[in-house]
């Protein structure tokens, strides 16, 4: 398995075959040492620098319907919100204040938020703050939107592709939701110059070490600029309130197995793995992930914004979830940095 392991770390490609055996080593000193690898190679990426996001969640309407997820449409016991132009400046402002260079708007997919008022948004949000980067996380849109949003100053999308399986995707979202559509909205985006990031669940309900695979492969061939995954959480109002979850010991193992792979990308701790373990984001990093992503969100929206059960971080203000992350970081002796955290391709030299 070593030998499968260095094949990845030296860049060359891996047969969705022998992903599926690394996934599924069971030797814990093999682990220990893998993330310790992939540990090193962030470090001599990124330094013990750890970059921050801050994330506002500005609308839970969807007209989605996704079987893992608490704000799709088909739930009626979700209290939908929107923010407005107004109160995302102001999430902005704050999170500029506490040193986020980075902000993230994710949402479901509303047609409120037409493609004028998403504009409208990017270009108040740039013009205010030139220095930051802007992220969109909003979903499936035709590449004409995309477009648009690039030309508005949009920087970066995050759009996962939660499983690289078509038969499995089938499994996760209704017959109107296609993993081709997926694909190539990740395809638009990549050409429309953003940085791009994708993802999946780990422990999705149906999913096998073989999905796993897949999405490595996938993600090996198509090379985004980040990565988020985290352990999928049922949430109760949702199709799957009776699976199980996703656990913290396969998390990990992807996220090593992800830095190995791209050393430079940009790879969250995600808040679904803090959820799940106390420690969780920091064994994150420890994995070999270099990015969290604290929530920016107004207090009273919050909880409102459930994808999963028991989201942590939902009652604690902006400046207390920045400080709190500090010192977690702090504790496993990495640093939050003020940067805008852009992907930059390495060239192989360590980290000065
Ligand atoms: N558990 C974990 N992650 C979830 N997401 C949606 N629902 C859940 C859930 N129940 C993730 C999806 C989506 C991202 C915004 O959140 O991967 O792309
Ligand atoms: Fe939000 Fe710890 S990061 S409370």
């Amino acid at each position: 398995m070593k030998e499968t392991l260095e094949v990845l770390a030296r860049g060359e490609r891996l047969q969705p075959q022998d992903f599926q055996s690394l996934i599924e080593e069971e030797n814990p000193q093999f682990w220990a040492e893998t993330f310790a690898k992939a540990r090193e190679r962030a470090q001599a990426v990124f330094g013990r620098s750890i970059y921050t996001r801050g994330l506002i969640e500005f609308t839970n309407f969807c007209r989605q319907n996704c079987l893992y997820c608490g704000i799709r449409a088909g739930n009626p016991q979700a209290d939908r919100y929107r923010l407005t132009q107004q109160e995302i400046l102001e999430c902005c402002q704050e999170g500029y204040g506490l040193g986020f260079r980075t902000f993230v708007l994710q949402g479901g997919e509303d047609p409120y938020f037409s493609d004028e008022r998403i504009v409208q948004i990017v270009r108040a949000i740039k013009a205010a703050y030139p220095d930051c980067a802007v992220t969109l996380s909003i979903g499936e849109k035709p590449m004409e939107s995309y477009r648009l949003f690039r030309e508005a100053g949009a920087d970066r999308y995050l759009l996962r592709h939660e499983t690289a399986d078509s038969e499995h995707f089938a499994k996760l979202h209704p017959p109107g939701q296609r993993l081709e559509s997926r694909m190539a909205c990740l395809e638009s985006l990549k050409e429309l110059g953003y940085q791009v990031g994708t993802g999946f669940m780990v422990g999705s309900p149906g999913q096998q070490s073989r999905h796993l695979a897949q999405d490595l492969a996938f993600i090996q061939r198509f090379r985004p600029q980040m990565v988020g995954i985290g352990p999928f959480i049922p949430h109760k109002d949702t199709p799957f309130a009776g699976e199980k979850a996703g656990t913290l010991q396969m998390t990990l193992r992807l996220i090593a197995l992800l830095r190995l792979m791209l050393p430079d990308a940009l790879i969250p701790a995600t808040t679904a793995l803090g959820t799940i373990a106390e420690d969780g984001r920091e064994q994150g990093i420890l994995a070999g992930a270099n990015v969290v992503m604290p929530n920016l969100s107004p207090m009273r929206v919050r909880k409102k914004y459930a994808l999963y059960d028991n989201k942590i971080c939902t009652g604690e203000e902006s400046a207390q979830c920045r400080q709190c992350l500090a010192a977690r970081m702090g504790s496993i002796g990495y640093e939050l940095t003020v940067d805008r955290g852009d992907y930059h391709p390495w060239k192989g030299k360590e980290h000065v």
